[in-house]
Formats: C-alpha cells, sequence, structure tokens
C-alpha cells in the first residue's frame, strides 16, 4: 500500500475511518506498528517519561527528538511519521524554525507537532509557509505542567471551552494540517472535529474525533508507573505484542476505543 499522507488523513476524515496513531520511540517499535496497521506514529517528548524515567516530558532536548525520530525512520514502512517539538523549542517562530528544519531533515519527521494556541500562531504561519507541515496539540499541554500546576483535563468550563474552539479555528487558518486535543471534554472534541477540516486526533477527548492515539507504553501495559484512566490495556487477554497492537487499530477503527470506561468527562 502507498505511504500514508496528509492528503490520505484529509480523505480518512471526509470519509469518516478513524485515524489509528500511536506514539513511538524506535525502529523495532516503528516496525510493529506499521505491520499492525498503525497510520500515524508519533515520536512524542512523552519518552521523557516512559524511555528516560523523568516525571516530566520539560527534560527533554531537541537532540532526543531528532535521535528518536531517525530511528523511527528507520522503522515506519508506510506509517506518516508526526515528532514533537520539545520544551521551548518554539518559544520565538525562528527557534522553531531550525528545530523543525532538524526533526526533519535530520530525523526524518514528516510533520512537526507544537503545544499551544494563540502564542504559537504565528510559529505555525511561518513553518506551513516555509513547506514545513505542522500538527497544533491543544487541550492539556504537557509541557506547561510546572505552570498549570499537574495534568488536569482541560476545557470544561466555558469560557477555557471557547478558548479551545477560537485556537482551533485560528490553527487551522495559520496553516496547521493536524490538530491533536488531549484531555477535553467529548463533546467539545466532538465540536471541533466537526467544525475544523483538518482531521483531530484525540488523547483523552472521546470517541467523536477523526483519530485516536495512546502512549505505547501506556497501551501495552509495560508502564508500571501512572497510567492515565483514558489509556485502555490492549496486551490484557493476548499473548503478543503485534497482536496488542492490531486490537488497538481494530479498536479505534470500528469506533469500540475510547469506550464509557475511558470517556472521563
Ligand atoms: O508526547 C506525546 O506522547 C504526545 C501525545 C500523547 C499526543 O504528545
Ligand atoms: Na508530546
Amino acid at each position: 500500500a502507498a505511504p500514508i499522507s496528509l492528503t490520505t488523513l484529509t480523505t480518512m476524515k471526509e470519509q469518516r475511518e478513524p485515524i489509528a496513531a500511536l506514539t513511538c520511540y524506535d525502529a523495532s517499535f516503528a516496525r510493529l506498528l506499521a505491520a499492525a496497521g498503525v497510520d500515524v506514529v508519533l515520536v512524542g517528548d512523552s519518552l521523557g517519561m516512559v524511555l528516560q524515567g523523568h516525571a516530566t516530558t520539560v527534560p527533554v532536548t531537541l537532540d532526543h527528538m531528532v535521535y528518536h525520530s531517525a530511528c523511527v525512520a528507520r522503522g515506519r514502512g508506510r506509517a506518516l511519521l508526526v515528532a514533537d517539538l520539545p520544551f521551548l523549542a518554539a518559544a520565538t517562530p525562528e527557534r522553531a524554525l531550525q528545530a523543525a528544519g532538524r526533526l526533519m531533515q535530520e530525523g526524518g519527521a514528516a510533520v512537526v507537532k507544537i503545544e499551544g494556541g494563540a502564542p504559537v500562531l504565528e510559529t505555525v504561519r511561518l513553518l506551513s509557509d516555509q513547506g514545513v507541515p505542522v500538527c497544533a496539540h491543544l487541550g492539556l499541554q504537557p509541557q506547561s505542567v510546572h505552570r498549570l500546576g499537574g495534568y488536569r483535563f482541560q476545557g470544561r468550563d466555558e469560557a477555557s471551552a471557547d478558548a479551545i474552539r477560537g485556537d482551533a479555528l485560528a490553527l487551522e487558518q495559520a496553516g496547521a494540517s493536524l490538530l491533536v486535543l488531549e484531555c477535553v471534554p467529548r463533546t467539545l472534541a466532538a465540536e471541533v472535529r466537526a467544525r475544523l477540516r483538518i482531521p483531530v486526533i484525540g488523547i483523552g477527548a472521546g470517541a467523536d474525533c477523526d483519530g485516536q492515539v495512546l502512549v505505547l507504553h501506556d497501551m501495552l501495559g509495560i508502564n508500571l508507573g501512572h497510567v492515565p484512566r483514558f489509556s485502555r490495556d490492549f496486551m490484557t487477554g493476548g499473548d503478543s505484542v503485534i497482536a496488542a497492537v492490531r486490537r488497538y487499530v481494530q479498536a479505534v477503527k470500528s469506533g469500540t476505543f475510547p469506550g464509557p470506561a475511558e470517556t472521563l468527562y
């Protein structure tokens, strides 16, 4: 089958075929995920927690992201490779452009993900004008955990929901090609996905998104630390990693993940 592009994902949105995404940090898992039918592999800065053992994503550097992205690129098959800009790498548009260049040229990323709304609009415009496909990221923004004082659901009151709606539209207008919505109520995610032309991939955002993403170590039961309640252990009752990933892809495509147990608001 042909490699998955942003056009493929937009067509999937239009045809209401859910997009199955997972985080990935190395070549072996990339090969396995691609073989199991995962559409998008996300080299997330969550690697700071699940690979490096930190409590947050804040210590992750651009060099770490480039290294893991290059590893995933060698195994990704037809899956689309999205890589995170780490903490402060998008603090200025110029800095973001440089960092995105490294993720694409050295790391083999096809799309670069940036956390934030209004403060990163100018950056999103610059990157997309320069030919860098951008995945925006709204709702819970883990890089801001120290300012937020913890990992909490977002968009539960009207003012914060309005800000997310407005930011989502503005990011699409600024040229973003994808949007990750993390930890927002199901109804808010449903509204945003209906209003945007670009695909919306949810994590802890209910079933009414254009796709789902989970942290690999959480959905394989490898993470013995804190696993968020919106995740599901797909190894349970199974005997192989590739079968677990196939069950995840099947659950996303058939709309049975997330179910009521993983839909918190
Ligand atoms: O770093 C990460 O894994 C992410 C996803 C959870 C969206 O940003
Ligand atoms: Na991330």
